[in-house]
């Protein structure tokens, strides 16, 4: 008998061996559908997420925290969603945190608390939190800020963060000194010990860290009464959905491929997996329940806090960018940086995503443009480069070579089809769906719901 490789060539690769024995079949299950961001962040997901989940049953968080800032505007009210699952806004449809989310509660309960205040009713009952998810104290978040003062002393530059204690609670998970949600929903007086304990790591680390045990430990068993009504065993609950009766499941990504802890333009990046492997050690599913893979990149490219940006523009074109286009972070408030399109990072994104199809995201920002220029290859020393450059000096050395289009002079933000598109429009669009070898499903050409053209 020969070993069998599943492959191109290998049509029967998955059959089991003719020895006349009934073998299990392998019921694969339900698909989910990943929406990721393809740049730096601040693509469109939450938009796109809305778009979908209007028939989502279950919508998922799988990395991240409430570093993350997904606007959803949806009948002229503007929702910003940073741990709560986009789809939250869908009143039939369950959103679930799952484990590979760092959860800070203060920051859940503010961000739940404050969209009910605009209408979201009832979100307690559509939300599940995996157990397994690792908890972001108020001290992370301290630290965060004193970490990012250190770098700026020892190296003369931050990373920029968000200070939503992100870095420090991802390395608490690895160091295994981490505290989960199952740990706070156990036995208290044990939780309180082991907090204790961190509290005292992190004080032997930084000896002006101030924290008020008694007083954290009061707050938090508070949370944890709120919270245990919502949550489940995350593994079982994603395992019973695959293999139910048919559901849609949709995994909302937070960050983006360039802000990749292996992937992105280290160490200017988060901590968590933003690429499509997150979906899986996120959830707890299986590379085989991965269905279409969605990559949301802007027309243009944006990004915000410290790191290599080819195809920045530190001009009038960059801050007509950032005007037209509202460019300021949801999370922080700061001015995002732009730059022209850089096909170079979202074809990166591609090889590591393998994306079904693409979302262009606010082409109408780019309407009053006499000429629009898009990055299509690196070049160093004057010789073209096929990869993404991993060292970040390399990146910053890298000479970009663009594609100049003519700018289509007209607006595009009432256009719902793709013949209400100018040709010129439609030629930039073709131009990026064949450099990137990815058709584009989506084009958006304003905030709200109806704003998104649906090609196929
Ligand atoms: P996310 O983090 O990827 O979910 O994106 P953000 O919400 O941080 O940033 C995207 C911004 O662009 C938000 O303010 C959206 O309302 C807005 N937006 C999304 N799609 C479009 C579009 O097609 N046109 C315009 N003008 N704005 C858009
Ligand atoms: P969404 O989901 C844009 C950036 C920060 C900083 C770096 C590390 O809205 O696309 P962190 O606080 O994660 O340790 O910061 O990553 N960053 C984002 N930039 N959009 C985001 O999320 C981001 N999440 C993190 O600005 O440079
Ligand atoms: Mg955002």
């Amino acid at each position: 008998m020969s070993l069998s490789w599943s492959g191109k060539d290998q049509k029967n690769a998955n059959q089991p061996a003719a020895t006349g024995q009934k073998r299990p079949r392998n019921d694969a299950g339900n698909k989910v559908t990943v929406v990721l961001g393809a740049q730096w962040g601040d693509e469109g997901k939450g938009k796109v997420v809305d778009l979908l989940a209007t028939e989502a049953d279950i919508v998922c968080r799988c990395q991240g925290g409430n570093n993350a800032g997904h606007t959803v505007v949806v009948d002229g009210k503007e929702y910003d969603f940073h741990l709560l699952p986009s789809g939250i806004i869908n009143p039939k449809s369950i959103s679930l945190i799952g484990n590979g989310v760092v959860i800070h509660l203060p920051g859940l309960f503010e961000e739940g608390d404050k969209n009910d205040k605009k209408g979201l009713k009832g979100w307690e009952k559509r939300l599940i939190v995996s157990d397994r998810a690792h908890l972001v104290f108020d001290f992370h978040q301290v630290v965060d800020g004193l970490q990012e003062t250190e770098r700026q002393a020892q190296e003369g530059k931050n990373i920029g963060t968000t200070k939503k204690g992100i870095g420090p609670a991802y390395s608490s998970k690895a160091s295994r000194t981490g505290l989960r949600i199952c740990d706070l929903l156990g036995d208290f007086k044990d939780f309180s010990t082991r907090f204790k304990n961190l509290v005292q790591q992190y004080q032997s680390m930084y000896p002006s860290l101030t924290v008020d045990v008694e007083d954290q430990l009061k707050k938090l068993k508070e949370f944890a009464e709120r919270l245990r009504p919502m949550v489940r065993d995350g593994v079982y609950y994603m395992y019973e959905a695959l293999h139910g009766p048919p559901k849609k499941i949709l995994v909302e990504g937070a960050n983006a491929a360039l802000l990749d802890i292996d992937f992105g333009t280290y160490p200017f990046v988060t901590s968590s997996n933003c690429t499509v492997g997150g979906a899986c050690t996120g959830l707890g599913i299986p590379p085989m329940n991965i269905g279409d893979v969605f990559g949301v990149a802007k027309a243009y490219t944006t990004r915000v806090g410290i790191g290599a940006f080819p195809t920045e523009q530190l001009n009038a074109i960059g801050e007509l960018l950032q005007t037209r286009g509202h460019e300021v972070g949801v999370t922080t408030g700061r001015k995002r940086r732009c730059g022209w399109l850089d096909l170079v990072i979202v074809r990166y994104a591609h090889m590591i995503n393998g994306f079904t199809a693409i979302a262009l995201t606010k082409l109408d920002i780019l309407d009053v443009l006499d000429e629009i220029k898009v990055g299509v290859a690196y070049k160093l020393n004057g010789k073209r480069i096929p990869h993404f450059p991993a060292n970040m000096d390399v990146l910053q050395k890298v000479e970009v070579e663009y594609e100049t289009f003519p700018g289509w002079k007209t607006d595009t933000s009432a256009a719902r089809k793709w013949n209400d598109l100018p040709v010129k429009a439609q030629n930039y669009i073709r131009f990026i769906e064949n450099h990137i070898g990815v058709p584009i499903k989506w084009v958006g050409v304003g905030k709200s719901r109806e704003c998104m053209i649906q090609m196929f």
